[in-house]
Parts: C-alpha cells; structure tokens; sequence
C-alpha cells in the first residue's frame, strides 16, 4: 500500500549520508540579530536543523541569554553566542550562510520603505564585516526592505571585490508560504502538496504570486479569487503589522520561512540535487539588475536562476506594473551603497 511504501522510503532516506550525524559535512551558520522578534525562533529552528554543525548567534542586545537558552537543547549544533560590536568578526569566520534579520520591523501604517535608513545603515555594517571575515558565505537576507537591502549588500561586496553574485539571496520564502496557505484553504487541496511561485520583490505590488502555475491546478477558482489571493498574498505582512497593533511585524511566520530557505542552501551546498526555492536574486530574467524567480541551489549558491513560465493575462499586468516600483527601489539601494 501506499502507507507501507512512504514508510519504507522515509526509512530508507534515514540511512542517506547526510542525514546520519557521522557524515554531516561541518556547516557553520551565523544569525545576525539573533536575539530579535525573528532571530529567536529562527535561532531554534536552526539549532534544530541536522544540517548545522555550528550555530553562530549574533546580536547588539540580549545574544547571551539566547545563545545559553537554545544551546541546552539536546541536537548536535554546537551553539555560540557573540554580544558586541567587537565579537562581530568571530562569529562570522568560517561561516557557509549568514543569515540576517537584524533592523527594525514596520509598525501600523509603515511602508518597508519607511525602514529604509535605519536598516540601510546596519545592513550596510554588517556586509561590512561579511566582506572582511567569511567573503565566500552565503547570504540570506531578510531585513527590510529586501528590494533595496539586497541591492546594497551587492554595492558593499562589490566594493570590497568579494562580490558573488550566486551567493547573495532575498528572503522572499514567506510570500512563497504565504501563497501556500491562502492557495490551499481556497482551492480546498491539501496545503502539504501546494507549490506557488512568487516573483518579482518583496513589498506590496512587487509581490507577484504565480497562481496560473499553482499546484495542485484547479479550476475551482475564478478570477476574482485569484485577484483576492494575489491581493492577500501581497499584503499579508500588512495583515500581521495591524494585528499585532505596534509590537512589530511577523516574526514566527518569517523565521520558519527563513528556516526553510536556509535549509535549502544548505541541502544546495551538500550537493542535494533539485533543490529550487524562489528567491530575490541577481537576475537577467527582466530588465532589472535583482528580481525573484525560482532559483535552482548548487554547491556555490545560485546553479541556475529559471525563467518565469506562461502567465495568465492577469499576471503580465502585475508584472508591468511592478517593475517601475521594483527598478526605484534597487536604484534607492545602490544609490545609497554609493554614497555612504
Ligand atoms: P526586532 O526588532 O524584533 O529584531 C531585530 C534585532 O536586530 C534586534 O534584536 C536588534 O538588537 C538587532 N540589531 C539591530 N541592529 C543590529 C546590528 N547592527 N547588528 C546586529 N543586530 C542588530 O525585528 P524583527 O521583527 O526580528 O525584524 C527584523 C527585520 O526583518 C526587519 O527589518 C523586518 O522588516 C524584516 N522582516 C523581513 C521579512 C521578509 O519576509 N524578508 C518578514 C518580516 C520581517
């Protein structure tokens, strides 16, 4: 039956190299603002994760208390916390991805745009010492906004002559998961077996859900659903912003997306073959220089950045009318990157 046979198969995968702790290949990641709304459960989901031999937590407030707190637990990451400024160079060193939700989250009527100068500062900082104290990591970003931070990380490495551009990645995962989840309670198929891909940026319009391609298809849904899911989808965050009234923006939805992505540049970097995630990346697929589409993950990052697919007449519009926002944004990074 098919109960016995998934059985079989998932004890089979059990006794695959990487999964045994003996030939986990040593991968060492770091969280910078560990200790933040995001950073905590994403610490623990990371600690989690048998992919991970060492966990690098870093923050500028509060990293010893959860360095001490997720270390106790009984997985084989070996934990490390780093407080201070100072300490910013050990917790990098060695690191395979860097992973950096570190910034200030929106409040009630904030734009991720409205986070631009203070995160573009710390962003900037950080990549700072990424470019000095592991150049050859992989970064996931997830602070805000993605679509001008990304853009700034590549101004900073690229000064600094370390640039990749296969290893430096938007962390658009929750607008993929969201997509899931709203795709999956409407069309009323399990939410396990759904794939959405989500292109284009991370903020508002230039979140472009791809639900022509939604699997599993279904023909359930006319266009004013899909209207309201790709509505829903790009305003999802503004959902959590105004329900958790001022106390910041999703964080427990983020860290498990950003669990997921990290998850799968590691599984990319052990050779895992066929591991595509969508991603905010460097990119030919449209005129502009950075755009998110589905990525596929080698062992160097970015194997192969994939095209769109068909759209519905519906999803050509969205993506003209993204693009003029998507291009001001990474000018307002680069722009920024250079003059700082
Ligand atoms: P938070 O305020 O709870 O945590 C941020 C943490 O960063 C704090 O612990 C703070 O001490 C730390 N930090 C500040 N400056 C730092 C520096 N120079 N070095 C190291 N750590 C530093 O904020 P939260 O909710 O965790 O959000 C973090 C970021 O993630 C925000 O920019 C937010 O907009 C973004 N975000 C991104 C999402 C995405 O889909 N990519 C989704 C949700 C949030």
């Amino acid at each position: 039956s098919t109960l016995r046979r998934s059985r079989s198969g998932s004890r089979h995968l059990l006794r695959r190299p990487f999964a045994s702790s003996s030939a986990v290949p040593e991968r060492k990641v770091a969280i910078l603002g560990a200790a933040g709304g995001i950073g905590q459960p994403l610490s623990l989901l990371m600690k989690l994760n048998p992919l991970v031999t060492h966990l690098s937590l870093y923050d500028i407030a509060g990293t010893p208390g959860v360095a001490a707190d997720v270390s106790h637990i009984n997985t084989p990451a070996e934990v490390k916390g780093f407080a201070a400024e100072e300490q910013l160079g050990q917790a990098l060193e060695g690191a395979d991805i860097v992973i950096i939700p570190a910034g200030v989250p929106r409040k009630p009527g904030m734009t991720r745009d409205d986070l631009f100068n203070i995160n573009a500062r710390i962003v900037k900082s950080l990549c700072t010492a990424i470019a000095k104290y592991c150049p050859n990591a992989i970064v996931n970003m997830i602070s805000n906004p993605v679509n001008s931070t990304v853009p700034i990380a590549s101004e900073v490495f690229k000064k600094a002559g370390t640039y990749d551009e296969k290893k430096l990645f938007g962390v658009t995962t929750l607008d993929v998961v969201r997509a899931k989840t709203f795709y999956a309670a409407k069309a009323k198929v399990p939410v396990s077996e759904v794939n959405v891909p989500v292109v284009g940026g991370h903020a508002g319009i230039t979140i472009l859900p791809l639900f022509s391609q939604a699997t599993p298809a279904t023909n359930a849904l006319g266009d004013e659903e899909i209207k309201a899911l790709t509505k829903r989808t790009q305003d999802g965050g503004t959902e959590v912003v105004e329900a958790k009234a001022g106390k910041g923006s999703a964080t427990l939805s983020m860290a498990y997306a950003g669990a997921v992505f990290a998850d799968a540049c590691l599984k990319g970097l052990n050779g895992v073959p066929d591991i595509v995630e969508c991603s905010f990346v460097q990119s030919t697929v449209t005129e502009l220089p950075f755009f998110a589409s589905k990525v596929r993950l080698g062992k160097n990052g970015v194997e192969e950045v994939l095209g769109l697919g068909p759209l519905s007449d519906y999803e050509k519009q969205g993506l003209e009318s993204l693009l003029p926002e998507l291009k001001s944004s990474i000018e307002k990074g680069i722009k920024f990157a250079q003059a700082n």
